[in-house]
Parts: C-alpha cells; structure tokens; sequence
C-alpha cells in the first residue's frame, strides 16, 4: 500500500516537474518571440491603425517587410476609409485602449515585436467638451499598454505617440527634448501623462519605450476638422463653386508643419536603435494659419486680400468675401506659437523631413480638388471626417 503512495507521489512529482519545465521552455520562448525566428518577419503592433498616421506607419512598416497588425476599436461605421487599399495586407485585431482585457489577449495572441501607440483622442478641441474620456484613452491607454508589456513580454518595444502640444506656452524658441512642458488642454496634459509613463518605464524596468514628440504633421488623410485640411477641403469646395466662404478661428497661431508621409520614418527609427529615448520631430519651420489659407487660395489661382480686423477681418478674392472670422472656433486657452528644433533626430536617427511647406499645402489642395471632381461634392461629403 505505501509503496502505490509512493510510486503515485513519485509520478505526481514527475507531472509538476514536467508541467514547469513546459512553462519555463514557453516563458523562454516568449522572451525570443519565437514566431518571429519562424516566419523571419517582424511583427508590429499598431493602435489607431484607422487615423492618419496609423495609415502611413502601416505602409511603411509593410514596404519594410513587417507583419502589420491593426489594433482597432468597434464602431457603428467602417472606419476603414484610410487604409481601404491595405485591408488585404493587414490584420485588423479588436480592441480598446482603455480596455486592459482586450490590450493583453491581443499581445498574447499576437507576441508581436514593437508596438506603436497611435491610438488618441487627438483632436484638441473635444478635449474641452470631453476631457475625461480623452484622459482615459491617451493617458491610462497608455500605462494599460506598458503594463501589459511589462507583466507579459518586457522585451517588446514601445512607441508613444507624444506631442509638441505638451510645451503649450512655450518656455523657449525652438522647442528641443529639453524645453519644459506648459500643457494649454486636458488633451495636452493627458498626453503629458503619457510621455512622462513611457520614459518612468523605460527607467523603472528597462523596457524599450520611446517618446515621440511629433510637432503637427498633415496629408491628404487627415481629418476635416483639422484647421490645415478644413482649409484645403473648403478652398477646393470654393474654387469648384461648391461653397461660398468658410469661417475660421484664430489665424494667427503658428505651426511647424511637417507631411505625416516623412514623420512615420522618424516613429520606425527610433524604435530601430540600441536604446530606447525622446525625440522632438518637426522641421524647424513655422507658418501661420493665415499663410496657410493665403497659400491654399494661390495654388487655386484665387490670390485673396485682407480686410478689417479681429472678428469683422474677412479674407476676399476680388470683390467676393471667401474667408469669415467665427469666435466659434476660439479655443479657451491657445498654443500660439510651435516650432522644433529637431537637431538631436537628425544627429542620432539620421532623420531629415523631405517635404516643404508649400510642397505639403499643394499637395494637400491638389488631392482635394481631385477627389471633389472625381465623386462630386455629396459622395466626398459622406466620408464621417467631415464633422467640422
Ligand atoms: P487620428 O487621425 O485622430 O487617429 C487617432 C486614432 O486613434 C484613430 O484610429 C482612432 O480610432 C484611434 N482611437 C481613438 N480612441 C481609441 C481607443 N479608445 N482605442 C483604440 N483606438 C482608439 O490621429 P493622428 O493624426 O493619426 O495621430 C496619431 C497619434 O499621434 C495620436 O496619438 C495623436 O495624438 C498623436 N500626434 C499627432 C500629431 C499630428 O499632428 N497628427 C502630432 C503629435 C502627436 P477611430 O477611427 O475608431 O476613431
Ligand atoms: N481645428 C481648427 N479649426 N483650428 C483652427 C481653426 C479652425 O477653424 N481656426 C484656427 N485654428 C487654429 C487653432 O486654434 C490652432 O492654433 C491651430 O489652428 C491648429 O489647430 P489644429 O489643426 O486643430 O491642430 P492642433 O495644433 O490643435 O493639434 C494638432 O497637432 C498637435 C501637435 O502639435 C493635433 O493633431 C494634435 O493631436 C497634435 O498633438
């Protein structure tokens, strides 16, 4: 009888022994990404694979050979417009940024190398109206993502999408990873939580998490409600005969534009060196919104003038008024004044932007004119970036 206990006790041993051999040989396996050694192809993990630069690092990621994974939340509208020409080549995987359940069944399904937060509440204005969701996606969506990494694979790379929007009332011209943060929105404090998240992690467990501290960047994918694409959108509506004028807010806040197509290299460099660090990307030049506008009009053939002032300021094109002041598009507390000094990106990435400012307003006026003409006014108006 006590030799079957014994012999039973042994065998249960032998089961315990085995099952944490298996556990320690998957743990290990975790450690190497293994999938990665088999299919030979990176893995990148992208959040807001559906907005403007989700759709660009997408591209990038896929023209380097990665396997792209797009982390994306349920919407009652297909939200794929921007990335329609890539769905064969991606795989779309659910889930939501401030839900840590979804973040970490996606991580272990997917064990993927890097990944890239893009996923934001990024539209400064809704950060007023809805400031705490907008904290619960761009600050705690970011510590679900690094606690995740941290409790299953440490070795996987982080990128977080920061922003100049962070140095707010700027202490210093030009901004550089040392000018001290005056956040002017819950969106920019929100996402100065993020920021200060990714690098505590990169210090407290050596996890590889990179800030990127992106001045504005545009395209032909950005949103309508953005004021450089409101003013391509409305200036082809209005050179077409679509519209009459548009309203604006305030012209005189600068901006250091870059094109979104150059900035998702600079995400992919960063992410590709030995340590993980902060880096300001812009390309040290400001414009106003007010040049913006005039440069939208030229490329049309529409030169406008200025006349009046504050409120009553109208921009015409001969006689006809094309551009209206609208307080309605004031915000409570403004960032004047943004300009990068992106010297230690070019130093240590190797990192320059390519595209001009006029290249990018022409670019930006081209791509809406020929959609307008191509689908007319109401199928290109049906698109859900249309909202402001
Ligand atoms: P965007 O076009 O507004 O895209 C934001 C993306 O985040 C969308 O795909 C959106 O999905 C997704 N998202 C929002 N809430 C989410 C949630 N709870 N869970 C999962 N996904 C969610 O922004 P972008 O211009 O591409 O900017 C990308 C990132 O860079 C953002 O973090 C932004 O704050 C930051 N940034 C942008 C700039 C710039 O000038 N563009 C500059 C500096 C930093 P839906 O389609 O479902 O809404
Ligand atoms: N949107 C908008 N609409 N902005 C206007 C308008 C208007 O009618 N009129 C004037 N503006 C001014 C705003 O007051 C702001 O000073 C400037 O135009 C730029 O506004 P946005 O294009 O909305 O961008 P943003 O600078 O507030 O934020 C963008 O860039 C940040 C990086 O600095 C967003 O992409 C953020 O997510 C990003 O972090």
């Amino acid at each position: 009888m006590t030799n079957e206990k014994n012999i039973k006790e042994s065998f249960s041993k032998i089961k315990e022994d085995i099952n944490s051999l298996k556990y320690d040989i998957n743990s290990l396996k975790t450690q190497q990404n293994p999938r990665v050694e088999n299919s030979g192809k990176k893995r990148g993990l992208i959040t807001g694979i559906t907005g403007q630069d989700g759709a660009y690092l997408a591209e990038f990621l896929l023209n380097k050979g990665y396997e792209v994974y797009g982390f994306h939340r349920r919407t009652s509208m297909d939200v794929f417009d921007r990335i329609g020409h890539l769905r064969k080549e991606i795989k779309l995987v659910e889930g939501d940024v401030t839900d840590l359940g979804s973040i970490i069944r996606v991580i272990k399904e997917i064990n993927p190398d890097e990944i890239y937060n893009l996923a934001a509440q990024s539209f400064v204005p809704d950060s007023w109206t809805q400031p705490i969701s907008t904290v619960e996606i761009n600050a705690l969506g970011v510590i679900n993502i690094l606690e995740a990494i941290r409790i299953l694979n440490p070795r996987i790379k982080f990128y977080q999408a920061s922003t100049s929007e962070m140095f707010g009332k700027v202490h210093e011209t030009p901004q550089t990873e040392n000018t001290l943060f005056h956040p002017r929105s819950p969106y920019a404090a929100s996402k100065a939580f993020g920021y200060y998240i990714t690098q505590n992690y990169r210090e407290s467990y050596n996890i590889f998490a990179c800030n990127g501290v992106l001045f504005n960047h545009e395209s032909s994918k950005r949103g309508k409600q953005f004021v450089t694409r409101k003013i391509s959108h409305s200036v082809a509506k209005i050179k077409l005969g679509y519209q009459e004028y548009f309203e604006i807010g305030n012209m005189d806040a600068k901006r250091d534009w870059g094109y979104a197509g150059d900035y998702v290299e600079a995400m992919w460099l960063m992410m590709q060196k030995e340590k993980s660090d902060n880096y300001v990307i812009g390309t040290g030049e400001t414009h106003s919104v007010r040049e913006f506008i005039e440069e939208s009009f030229k490329m049309v053939g529409m030169p406008i003038k200025w006349e009046g002032k504050g409120i009553n300021e109208v921009g015409k094109y001969k006689d006809r008024i094309v551009v209206k002041v609208s307080p309605k598009f004031y915000r409570p507390a403004e960032v004047d004044y943004l300009l990068a000094n992106p010297a230690k990106a070019k130093k240590v990435l190797g990192w320059t932007p390519k595209t001009k400012f006029k290249e990018l307003v022409k670019m930006m006026v081209e791509s809406d004119l020929d959609r307008l003409k191509k689908y007319g006014l109401q199928e290109e108006d049906k698109s859900r970036l249309d909202s402001h």
